[in-house]
């Protein structure tokens, strides 16, 4: 029995564990993505296709009502496919080349056959002339190569993470056959408008087909589209966990365990090196050194949730920041009073929302970052308009909250300040930015998100009547 619905993503949005009597069970994963895209499943009779983590294969199962299909990964392929060519090729290359990306010839030999079955088991899945939404960086060649299966299909495809300017992408080895990959699908979506131009433009200069502001006109009489969807969050779910009274309790009760501190500040972050958590601790580090702020002032808590372990970037990031952890507690705190109280792990929704409502200043510092939806959660859980929010410009949520105290992590001087600025704002100044950027994320939420989307893919028309000529090779 076939589905009209399939969505493909690297993972599945379930997580392996492990319960009290040492069962294995499948549990939902926290993420808003799921619970945004679960409606349309259960209206179009959706099916999810992704990997579950591991090596280990398992038949299609159900969690709460959701179809599901894991397509597990050998050994070699988790190296190759998802930590090699993925986040070891594509994660640094589009994320401005913060970190020097890899180009091996194997790793991507291993992604084109990864991406293959990803697109030979969607082909099985989908009903005549069903919608295929396809997610993210590691599976970009799925639209090219599912449109030659099945012609039928209305496929879109959205890239979660930034995509680059031309300068950076033709690095790329394999540029074309990525852009060719992404150009099997009828719509692409990105985060920002800048995204969505810098692909029509590598796909003009680099594949040679006519563009037209958003649309790529193929010699085949397909038109795709190519299109900004910034992302977003639950908004309402946070903001209802944010109110409750364990969540304010528990908020409570972590201001309390830090000491009472005059203000808390905060940063939760997956342990990526585009996060730019070195940079802002040390500017908090150089606050206290300077004389601005003291350790009974303010504390710096820093939550790094553990991620791509195996990644040597990965693992060389996290000794740096855990050397300059120790040096800063160790050259400015005192006893009950470190300046950093940094923990290595991951929380579930209602922790986060309580260290979201005890922070007074909450700091985002990409270097480069698709979305950022801490950012976002931070501010849906301001409940009582206030709280401060420093935001890298080079965030993609800084597009809509403008009244963040936005900052270049590159300016050391320039954090500085911000930080400052933000731990001495008045009341009044706290609650006019967070009004109005909790206005912003209210009104456009994940569902909107999913909406917009699905809207878009589905009304479409897709095919065009002009005379183009074919492709020339770059
Ligand atoms: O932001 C891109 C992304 O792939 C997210 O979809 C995901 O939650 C996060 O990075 C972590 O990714 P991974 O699957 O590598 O743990």
């Amino acid at each position: 029995m076939g589905h009209d619905l399939v969505i493909v993503a690297n993972r599945l949005p379930v997580d392996r564990v492990t319960d009290r009597n040492g069962k294995n069970r499948w549990r939902r994963s926290p993420g808003g993505l799921v619970s945004a895209i679960e409606p349309v499943m259960r209206a179009h009779d959706g099916v999810w296709v992704g990997w579950p983590g591991g090596t280990q294969k398992f038949k299609p199962f159900k969690v709460d009502g959701l179809d599901l299909v894991p397509l597990a990964m050998s050994a070699e392929e988790i190296e190759e496919h998802y930590e090699g060519f993925s986040n070891g090729t594509l994660w640094p290359l589009y994320h401005d080349v913060v970190a020097k990306p890899e180009f091996h010839r194997e790793w991507w030999d291993t992604y084109v056959q990864v991406n293959r079955r990803f697109a030979e088991r969607t082909a099985e899945l989908a009903n005549d002339g069903a919608t295929v939404w396809v997610h993210d960086y590691q599976l970009q060649l799925v639209p090219q190569m599912l449109r030659e299966l099945r012609p039928d299909l209305r496929i879109g495809f959205y890239l979660h993470i930034p995509f680059p300017p031309a300068e950076l992408f033709q690095q790329l080895p394999w540029r074309r056959q990525i852009l060719e990959g992404l150009l099997g699908a009828d719509l692409v979506g990105f985060q920002l408008p800048g995204a969505a131009q810098n692909f029509i433009r590598l796909v003009r200069q680099r594949v040679g087909h006519k563009t037209h502001r958003d649309l790529v006109y193929l010699p085949d009489g397909r038109t795709v589209r190519a299109a900004a969807f910034p992302i977003s969050i639950d908004a309402a779910g946070f903001e209802e966990l944010a109110r409750s009274e364990s969540v304010a309790e528990r908020a409570e009760a972590i201001r309390e365990a830090l000491g009472d501190p005059r203000k808390i500040f905060l940063g939760i972050d997956r342990l990526d090196y585009t996060k730019g958590i070195y940079a802002r601790l040390r500017a908090f580090g150089e606050l206290i050194r300077d004389g601005a702020l003291t350790v009974d002032d303010a504390v710096f808590v820093q939550v790094a949730v553990p991620s791509r372990e195996r990644v040597e970037h990965y693992r060389n990031l996290r000794d740096d920041i855990e050397r300059l952890v120790g040096r800063l507690n160790g050259d400015l705190g005192r006893i009950g009073r470190p300046a950093i109280s940094y923990l290595h792990t991951s929380y579930p929704r209602e922790e986060m929302a309580a260290l979201y409502r005890a922070a007074d200043v909450m700091v985002v510092t990409p270097y480069r970052d698709g979305m950022n939806l801490v950012a976002k959660e931070y501010v849906a859980c301001r409940v009582d308009d206030d709280g401060a929010l420093v935001l890298s410009e080079f965030a993609g949520a800084a597009d809509e909250l403008r009244q963040a105290w936005l900052v270049n992590p590159y300016d050391m001087n320039g954090m500085k300040a911000a930080l400052l600025e933000a731990y001495n704002a008045e009341p009044k100044e706290l609650t006019r930015r967070m009004k109005a950027m909790r206005r912003q994320i209210a009104q456009h939420d994940v569902k909107a998100w999913a909406d917009s989307f699905m809207t878009e893919l589905e009304d479409e028309s897709h095919s065009h009547t002009k005379t183009v000529r074919p492709a020339t090779l770059s």
